[in-house]
């Protein structure tokens, strides 16, 4: 295994031109730590992707001789991702005018490759530190979104249990957001009666911040934070994909982790959750239909740059006996199943119980399942690539 088989690959997009730009583009493209999301000569052809990539850095070329603030902001616009400038030659004062600006860092051509590779390397490091510094209590939450394209297929299981064992189990600060907004239960199959929902949140005026987030959350016994889905189906149109964006971004600033349980759809709302997901739990299940639908769904995410690193494929119910087996879901998906949660009756008692699998049933494999799932989720990323050559919840034998 080569030194940089385990480095992670930054995600960057070029725009702009200058001389000698498009060879460094073209180097940087087959560079093995960086993933070239892509690349426009202007900022307004490239918006789509500036704004929805997931972009951990931007590289700007400028003809410009002066500072280029005009080509800055326009990028700025799209994403705070952080920002390099190149050119082939510069004014005095260029590079504290860009510093000032709140651009990482200034690079006149030609440079060794190597040398741009570290360069944007540095800024990402920097660019995340100065997030988690700006954050409320210095967090930097991360957001795992349970999807799947087909409804029944234990999304609000997952995503309740999952929430609850990482309060519960793994001590961290932890959000439910029911983002199912037109018939989400969440609240029910945790067994809590909610006095304000994200409809009331999104209505209320002033800013939102961290305790105003707060005033709008019920807590569950096990210490986890839900923000429940709006109690009539027509108040959900008023979660606007603005709204939730701020949402989610200052609770990530007060949670360790935000679940997110989802309807089966695409939705707007949806969009803007994926824009800032951390990691896609794929559900799915020993049956064809689901099969078919989560092939249409991982391509809709690969249209809208879904980095496929952060998708995992969870296969509910995997011990089912249905003529099925996992390596055949494997094999159509052309993706590893990276959890299986066994199918057990504890599973329906507890959701009419309105209490978490996870607590009434602590030693079921389900449960098992499902804490294992909530503890990787904090590994290391060290330990987590040295798992994942191995399924990592045991194969379970109960029918
Ligand atoms: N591992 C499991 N074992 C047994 N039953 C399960 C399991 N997972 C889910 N179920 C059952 O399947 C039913 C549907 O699950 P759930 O409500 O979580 O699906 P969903 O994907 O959220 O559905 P919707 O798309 O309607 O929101 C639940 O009543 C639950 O009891
Ligand atoms: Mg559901």
């Amino acid at each position: 295994m080569s030194a940089t088989d385990n480095t992670h690959r930054v995600r960057l997009y070029a725009t702009g031109s200058c001389e000698g730009f498009d060879k460094l583009r073209d180097s940087l493209a087959s560079h093995p730590e960086v993933e070239m999301v892509g690349s426009s000569t202007d900022v307004a052809s490239g918006a789509g992707t500036l704004a929805g990539g997931h972009l951990e850095a931007v590289l700007h070329a400028t003809r410009s001789t002066s500072f280029p603030a005009d080509e800055i902001n326009a990028i700025r616009s799209h994403t705070r991702a952080p920002i390099l400038l190149v050119a082939s030659s510069g004014s005095a004062g260029l590079l504290e005018q860009a510093l000032d600006a709140d651009v990482s860092d200034v690079l006149l051509l030609p440079q060794l490759v190597e040398n741009v590779v570290f360069a944007i390397r540095k800024s990402t490091h920097s660019g995340r530190r100065h997030a988690s510094s700006n954050g409320g209590g210095g967090r930097h939450g991360k957001i795992v979104t349970v999807f799947s394209p087909k409804g029944g297929t234990g999304k609000t299981v997952m995503a309740t249990n999952l929430a609850t064992a990482c309060a519960k189990f793994e001590g961290r600060k932890t959000l439910l957001l029911d983002l199912d907004l037109q018939f989400g239960d969440a609240a029910i199959m945790l067994g809590v009666e909610p006095e304000k929902t994200i409809y009331d949140l999104v209505v209320a005026p002033g800013e939102l911040d961290s305790e105003k987030l707060a005033g709008y959350t019920t807590k569950h016994a096990c210490g986890l934070s839900v923000l429940p889905a709006p109690l009539r189906p027509e108040d959900a149109e008023l979660v606007t994909e603005a709204k939730l964006g701020r949402l989610l971004e200052v609770a990530r600033e007060s949670f360790d982790v935000i679940v997110v349980d989802t309807s089966p759809f695409f939705h707007g709302p949806m969009l803007a959750t994926l824009d800032r997901t951390d990691e896609l739990l794929l559900l799915c299940s020993l049956d064809v239909p689901t099969l078919k639908n989560l092939r249409l769904a991982l391509q809709t995410l690969d249209l809208l740059s879904f980095p496929k690193s952060r998708v995992k494929i969870v296969l509910n119910r995997s011990n089912s006996k249905v003529g099925m087996k996992p390596n055949e879901v494997e094999g159509a998906l052309g993706m590893k199943v990276r959890f299986e949660v066994p199918s057990d009756r504890a599973v329906p008692l507890a959701v009419n119980r309105g209490n978490p699998v996870v607590i009434a049933e602590e030693s079921a494999d389900v449960s098992r399942a499902i804490k294992s799932m909530a503890k990787e989720m904090f590994r290391a990323p060290k330990e987590e690539a040295a798992s994942k050559k191995r399924r990592i919840i045991p194969a379970f034998s109960k029918a």
